[in-house]
């Protein structure tokens, strides 16, 4: 029997995962976001360039190959690479207007399956693309707060800044001479980061890397004025919004795209991959993919991460409707037609009883079953049961 691949799943019937994307995606709108749908295979070229080379991502996890014409070209293993290419391509670049968007569609990495961690997973996710403002960052974590909150989810928001090409680059050499001077007590990989992405030491999970690495220059400890003010300023703006956060000096996220504000969601009550979305500023990105240069920002939420703690909704809803002779089917069709225009109505095309018409109807949650047997048809009418 030919199985779905390893770390692959079916979403069948699941009304948590269209909870999901219903919520989200009105939410998305509320706040005047546009639709937007970028190819889920793109040139390989493109996340190695925005995601980075020296990202677990790019180096370790990209579903990649060479197609029937000779191009290198890979699943996404993220949106925002996409969006920001389409963004570019069609030249919202050049425009002096605000552009934002939502999307929602699979991803792919090859990473080793556990719990939470799949190599197939959806993500929900917004790109807000010409607003330098640190207002929109706060807009942006708003929004991801008002998901979590209109799903019933409890969440702990992390936050942090990476500074700008002002202050980053001088942090980063402070940082690089202190993980030279502990060098040879730091694990393989963080030796191999100290020359290609010093800052993801920060993150590292070895015990004995965090032990030394608790005694590092932190960047928000050595931000530049500008960049220090808008931190301060992100406080305050989720202060006002009575959106609670912790600072985590050491959030410094798996992509490489990020400057300035980065932030995190997480959940406790699912276990070890409790990042249950990520996101942050990336206002370097448009002019790095060949674009004019254009602050940007955004998220995106890992929907099978929160699949579970989503509770579905089992009202009951729709008509059931069914015939217990053949001659009463086109009948019911024609009325079913009429009825959906306003709500769902399921018709069943084999005859039955009665009996086991109401037991299915019952069976599949509707609130209401219509009937026809010989003498309802004769008189135009329905045997109707509130279930
Ligand atoms: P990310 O942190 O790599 O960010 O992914 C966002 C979320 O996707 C994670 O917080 C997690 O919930 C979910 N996720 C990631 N990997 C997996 C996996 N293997 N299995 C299940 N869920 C997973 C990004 O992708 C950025 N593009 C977010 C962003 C948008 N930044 C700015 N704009």
């Amino acid at each position: 029997m030919i199985k779905a691949l390893r770390g692959m799943k079916d979403i069948i019937e699941d009304k948590r995962f269209l909870k999901i994307f219903d919520t989200a995606r009105e939410i998305a709108q509320n706040y005047g976001y546009e639709y937007i749908e970028t190819p889920i295979l793109e040139e390989t070229a493109l996340f190695k360039r925005s995601v980075g080379e020296s990202s677990d991502i790019v180096n370790k996890e990209m579903y990649q190959f060479i197609d029937k014409g000779g191009n290198d070209v890979c699943l996404r293993p993220e949106g925002t690479a996409g969006v920001v290419r389409s963004f570019i391509e069609h030249k919202f670049d050049r425009q002096q207007t605000p552009k934002r968007f939502w999307y929602f569609g699979p991803m792919f990495r090859y990473e080793r399956p556990q719990k939470g961690r799949l190599r197939e997973f959806h993500q929900f996710g917004i790109e807000s693309f010409g607003e330098a403002s640190v207002y929109e960052d706060i807009n942006v974590i708003a929004m991801a707060a008002d998901i979590f909150d209109a799903l019933g989810i409890d969440y702990i928001l992390k936050i942090n800044s990476l500074g700008c090409p002002t202050c980053m680059p001088k942090y980063r050499d402070k940082l690089v001479e202190f993980l030279n001077e502990h060098k040879n007590n730091l694990c393989e990989d963080c030796q191999r980061r100290i020359s290609q992405n010093p800052i993801r030491t920060l993150d590292c999970k070895v015990e004995s890397c965090q032990a030394i690495l608790k005694d590092a220059p932190k960047i928000t400890d050595n931000l530049c004025e500008n960049c220090q003010s808008d931190f301060e300023k992100l406080k305050k703006g989720l202060e006002n919004l009575g959106i609670e956060y912790e600072v985590d000096k050491n959030l410094v996220r798996g992509l490489d795209y990020y400057t300035k504000t980065t932030f995190e969601f997480v959940s406790n009550e699912i276990g070890a991959q409790s990042a249950i979305a990520g996101g942050g500023r990336y206002d370097r990105l448009v002019e790095f993919l060949g674009g004019k240069p254009t602050p940007g920002v955004g998220f995106a939420i890992g929907v099978e991460r929160i699949l579970d703690l989503v509770k579905a909704e089992d009202k009951r809803s729709g008509i059931y409707m069914g015939a217990m002779i053949e001659e009463a089917i086109p009948f019911i069709q024609k009325k079913a037609k009429e009825l959906r225009n306003q709500e769902k109505v399921f018709v069943e095309t084999k005859p039955k009883s009665l009996k086991a018409h109401l037991k299915a109807a019952d069976k599949g949650n509707f609130k209401k079953a219509m009937i026809v047997g010989e003498d309802e048809l004769k008189k135009g009418e329905f045997f109707e049961k509130e279930l």
